[in-house]
């Protein structure tokens, strides 16, 4: 049985198949079109899919969405008949679900094919409850809390639910305009930070800042019967997107959150790419501090709810490594599986196994232990790829590819390490990475300098042998998809020290041999060089969607000062180019 999910017409449209209950490909559009958080129709994922289980869409039986225009609705109108200026745009977005909602002719359309061959059925899953799936029908449990968190949803910005066998329950909902994520988007706004995403940046930044706003940022939305409330006079009014504009091309952008109010508090907001201010550090601190807040509170409410140790999560704000990564401690929770495609692109792989699970009544027997749902290249194309390209390179067998890398690591140099599928989810896990040595004091401004071009405040990650782990971080808990940080151990603090965040942290990926044997051994092979079980891990890509294809990261080698490039068993080095 084929099904197909989707999320469209929502920033990271994506496309995942499903194949009799395991998903057996998903991707992002962006990663195709290589328009940043694509919110259009995902047409290549769509063909990408299909190819990968050598089918037609005709072939498909089930296709599902997660976005249903229909649910809350009541919660809708009655919010846009309070709000008489938004009238309008509500009327507008609902043509444009209407549209949407037309998915047998937008296929038609994007894959060029007879209507009449077309025998899905379709499925239209509400927002969050795609999210909780996309985390619990790919866990191992039995049952688990559900939990869902981001800016908006289907009118809905959180959701707690009851997750059993096959069955999704749920429990509650926070309606718009009561958002955790437009909580914080708000603040990253007024700082500078406009850009849809922009909120994993400054989480990076918190930690630079002191304790001086936190008791008036708490005023801004406050805690409320097991729930939260944000204080309006501080946003504008967003309407019932939360201020998500997506444009006729498919690129997000974001409405003004912030309201008159926040310039009285605070001052005149910062200009994005200007000097930070210590106001702005000491907001992101207040900001990432009442965030944690409210989170746990409504953890340890689903907990009374949903008295178990396990907790289910996705949603664009479960990318708060940071906030994941104290859970255990603050919250009765004590394991965690966060879909690693938290954000939007997540949908797609939630809407097609609820529907095999929950609509459907099939037996679950998935469970997803890896994020390496993508393309893979064969070696021919790779070589194919080097060759059009006039780069030198050699072939190599696995040994002597893992030695030479290892090497290059060590020597401080920087390594472009592109390997088998593509991940899923905004992280590079060892096959679209960008690796380097984690101990080097000059490593983040030599990565920045040459290649990435971030803020000085943002951390590079850890990718740690998972059973190292205990010795270089102060939690056990595992973190294989780089959505927890934890405190690195004092003692290893300089070790790491070009991975070890100014709060002495690190957002890690535990690599298990199991998981990925090749970037396992790159690291264990880097180990017996250094005596450092840990490399330095940040995505492939230089001010673009991570690469996904051999000539992306070969472009990227030659257009940065990369100074090795590993691709499948091929190596080349800028030294000879
Ligand atoms: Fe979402």
């Amino acid at each position: 049985m084929l099904i197909l999910g989707l999320n469209m017409f929502h920033a990271d449209a994506s496309a995942a198949i499903v194949q009799d209950g395991r998903v057996v490909f998903a991707i992002a559009e962006e990663r195709l079109n290589r328009v940043k958080h694509y919110a259009g129709f995902p047409a290549l994922a769509v063909q990408a899919c299909l190819n990968a289980v050598g089918a037609k869409i005709s072939d498909v039986d089930h296709v599902a969405v997660g976005q249903d225009s229909d649910a809350n609705l009541a919660k809708k109108v009655q919010y846009a008949l309070a709000n008489p200026a938004k009238i309008l745009n509500f009327i507008r977005l609902r043509q444009r679900k209407e549209a949407m909602r037309d998915v047998r002719s937008l296929l038609v359309k994007a894959l060029a094919t007879d209507p009449e061959s077309l025998r899905f059925q379709e499925h239209h899953l509400e927002h969050h409850i795609a999210h909780i799936a996309s985390a619990y029908y790919c866990s191992p449990w039995e049952k688990a809390a559900g939990f869902s968190y981001d800016g908006s949803g289907d009118f809905v910005s959180t959701m707690m639910a009851r997750c059993e066998g096959n069955d999704i329950e749920v429990l509650d909902r926070v309606f718009l305009p009561h958002s955790l994520g437009s909580f914080y988007t708000m603040i990253c706004e007024f700082i500078g930070y406009k850009k849809y995403g922009d909120e994993g940046k400054v989480m990076g930044l918190a930690p630079y800042g002191k304790d001086t706003y936190c008791e008036t940022i708490r005023e801004v939305i406050g805690l409320k019967n097991g729930g939260f409330e944000l204080d309006l006079g501080y946003f504008m009014p967003l309407g019932s997107n939360q201020g998500m504009q997506i444009s006729e091309d498919g690129t997000v952008s974001l409405a003004k959150h912030f309201s008159e109010r926040m310039v009285e508090l605070f001052g005149e907001p910062t200009k994005p790419h200007s000097e930070i201010p210590h106001r702005d550090m000491d907001l992101a601190f207040a900001m990432q501090h009442r965030f944690e807040e409210v989170f746990f509170h409504l953890l340890k409410e689903l907990h009374k709810r949903v008295p178990m140790e396990d907790l289910a999560m996705a949603g664009g704000c479960a990318l708060n490594s940071v906030a994941n990564g104290k859970l255990f401690t603050e919250t009765p929770f004590r394991r965690t599986w966060i879909q690693p495609a938290a954000g939007d692109e997540g949908l797609a792989i939630g809407a097609a196994l609820h529907t095999y699970h929950s609509v459907l009544n099939q037996p679950r027997q998935y469970e997803m232990k890896n994020s390496y749902l993508g393309p893979e290249f064969a070696d021919a194309c790779i070589e194919a790829s080097l060759r059009k390209a006039n780069l030198k390179y050699r072939k190599l067998d696995r040994e002597p590819l893992l030695a030479a890398v290892a090497d290059q690591i060590a020597a401080g140099n920087v390594v472009g390490w592109f390997q088998g599928r593509m991940e899923w989810g905004p992280r590079a896990l060892g096959n679209r990475s960008i690796v380097a040595h984690p101990g080097l004091p000059n490593m983040k401004d030599v990565l920045n300098a040459r290649i990435k071009h971030r803020e000085w405040f943002r951390p590079f990650a850890p990718s740690i042998l998972a059973d190292r782990q205990h010795e270089y971080f102060e939690h056990d808990h595992p973190s294989p998809f780089m959505l927890h940080v934890y405190k690195i151990r004092p003692e290893k603090r300089d070790q790491l020290c070009a991975v070890n965040h100014v709060d002495n942290t690190g957002r890690l990926q535990t690599v298990a041999r199991e998981e990925n044997p090749l970037y396992y051994d790159l690291i264990q092979a880097f180990e017996r060089k250094t005596g450092i079980p840990v490399i330095l891990n940040t995505s492939f890509n230089e001010n673009e969607p991570i690469v996904c294809a051999p000539e992306e990261a070969i472009d990227c080698f030659q257009r940065t000062r990369m100074d090795v490039l590993a691709i499948g068993p091929y190596l080349a080095l800028k030294t000879e180019n």
